[in-house]
């Protein structure tokens, strides 16, 4: 069998010594894989690393990539022949003219490097492990391989999801932006059920679908913009939404405007939205430390139970208050 030949690229988003600083783009919902930087500690840092960059690598289709450097660096493979395709050589030309482009033709063997990279995580009571590692007896084992999607639970906000929701009573579970389906998975090896994933972008919950056919379980997965009025959200206990402020800032809106309690439900040929009762344990992440105020402000019929940050990313845990 003849062994496929990759081509690294290094693309460094960091701005040229001396130059003009470039004008930064709008943070956007869509932010996957994007990372934010505290301007107080370089102040040369990007406040947010360029999510069209990260768009443009996935959609390259990318054999591997990773963050290097707190997200100023983005590394990924191509296989040979694939920069040749006409979308492929137009993302390449964005992307080049994003920061600097380094291309290198890879050694046999850094699938291998690259594996290394991706290791397994304790969280709590959680194991999320990449496939090639074994499980652990005495951790609930949740295998992803989060391919194009988001989520291998090596991200600060991922895992400050993973912890909190382990202090949330059980109950039915709606994760949105569920990425590579790892909240999703987490929750119904911890015994939340049933459990529905949303993703916006269709390649997430294709991902998502084959990491739960990895673990054998079966949470419902929907392609779908969660903060889309006409998108009708399932009701459950707990949502957990790892997806940034703005679109979170629109679920607050969208239960704003529902019914509130059980009592509403009663009413449902009055109120066209009864289903969408607001739930009774919210997990926000996705945030920076500094939103947290204008994330709580949105749910002021919610009370703060837990937080986690790690001086960049938060994640807040809310109580509907009775
Ligand atoms: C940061 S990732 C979270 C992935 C995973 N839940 C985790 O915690 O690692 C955010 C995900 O939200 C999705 N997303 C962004 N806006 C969305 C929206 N309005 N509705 C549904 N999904 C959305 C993105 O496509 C992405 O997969």
């Amino acid at each position: 069998m003849t062994r496929r030949s990759y081509t690294r690229y290094t693309l460094r988003l960091e701005r040229p010594g001396g130059a003009a600083p470039r004008p930064q783009p709008e943070p956007t919902d869509d932010w996957s894989g994007a990372a934010a930087h505290k301007r107080a500690a370089d102040p040369q840092a990007l406040e947010y690393v360029s999510p069209s960059a990260v768009r443009d690598v996935l959609a390259l289709q990318p054999a591997g990539w990773q963050e290097e450097d707190e997200g100023r660096r983005l590394v990924f493979w191509l296989e040979d022949g694939a920069e040749a395709a006409a979308a492929a050589a137009t993302a390449l030309r964005r992307l080049g003219a994003l920061g600097r482009l380094e291309v290198e033709r890879e050694r046999p063997g850094w699938e291998d490097a690259w594996r290394r990279f991706h290791t397994p995580r304790v969280i709590g009571r959680l194991y999320v492990r990449p496939p090639w590692y074994p499980a652990r007896d005495d951790l609930l084992d949740v295998v992803v391989e989060a391919g194009r999607a988001f989520g291998t639970g090596a991200h600060a906000s991922t895992q400050q999801c993973l912890k909190l929701i382990q202090s949330v009573k059980v109950g039915s579970l709606l994760d949105l932006g569920c990425g590579s389906g790892v909240v999703s998975l987490a929750a119904l090896r911890l015994g939340f059920a049933p459990v529905t994933g949303v993703d916006v972008d269709p390649v997430a919950v294709h991902a998502a679908a084959g990491n739960a056919a990895r673990n054998g379980l079966a949470p419902t997965l929907v392609v779908g913009d969660a903060t889309d009025p006409t998108f009708r959200l399932p009701t459950a206990d707990v949502v957990v939404a790892n997806i940034a402020l703005r679109p979170i800032l629109r679920l607050a809106e969208r239960w704003s405007a529902a019914p509130q309690g059980d009592g509403a439900r009663a009413h449902g040929g009055l109120h066209r939205r009864a289903a969408e009762r607001p739930p009774a344990e919210l997990v926000l992440s996705g945030l920076l430390v500094e939103q947290a105020e204008e994330a709580l402000a949105a749910f002021p019929g919610y009370v703060e139970r837990a937080r986690m940050d790690d001086g960049t990313w938060l994640t807040l845990r809310l109580s509907r208050a009775s």
